[in-house]
């Protein structure tokens, strides 16, 4: 059965080489192309207050996301998420399953709404899918992603009140 749970050290080696891929293709996440582990960990598992995968019992590693708040301080109250899912686990409805997890944890952790802070326009697949989930478009940044096909192209604010 598919579960959603914390990130464990073990579950690490599996994590990684999926964010490396999705990161390599720079049609998606700002990340370097060129990110090694280092980086990846610091991103994805040190950065966070939370990182998660979806796996099938002790099965390949899903897919993944973490949470973490948007800015410090006085507007640490809006969270920010990112989340992958393998290639061949796509288009099966983890990313739901992913992001409507991540809305229940980041209202048990006290956070009161979320925001992704660079959706890339083309990315349809999850512009549709997080309007899908309640999520607005709030602003669109004039050519704020260098999308490494298509050169620079537009990227969205999305954003989600979780709570009054
Ligand atoms: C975006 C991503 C997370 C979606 O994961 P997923 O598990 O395939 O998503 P789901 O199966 O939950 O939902 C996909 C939705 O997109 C729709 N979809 C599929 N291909 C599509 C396309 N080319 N254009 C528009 N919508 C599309 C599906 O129909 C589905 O919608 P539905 O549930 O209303 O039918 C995944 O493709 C991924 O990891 N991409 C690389 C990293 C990334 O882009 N992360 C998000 C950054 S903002």
């Amino acid at each position: 059965m598919t579960q959603i749970r914390i990130c464990e050290e073990a579950d690490w080696p599996a994590v990684w080489p999926l964010l490396r891929a999705t990161f390599e293709a720079g049609d998606t996440y700002a990340f370097s192309p060129q990110s090694t582990e280092a980086d990846i960990r610091a991103v994805w598992m040190e950065a966070p207050r939370a990182t998660y995968v979806i796996r099938e019992g002790q099965g390949p590693v899903l897919g993944t996301y973490f949470i973490k708040p948007n800015q410090p301080g006085l507007g640490s109250h809006v969270c920010n998420c990112g989340y992958v899912v393998a290639p061949e686990a796509q288009g099966r409805g983890l990313a739901s399953a992913m992001c409507e997890h991540s809305q229940r944890e980041a209202l048990a952790m006290g956070f009161l709404a979320m925001q992704f802070n660079l959706v890339v326009s083309t990315n349809e697949r999850a512009v549709s899918l997080w309007r899908r989930l309640g999520f607005d478009v709030v602003a669109t940044l004039p050519g704020a992603f260098r999308h490494q096909r298509l050169g620079l192209v537009d990227a969205f604010v999305m954003f989600k009140t979780l709570a009054g």
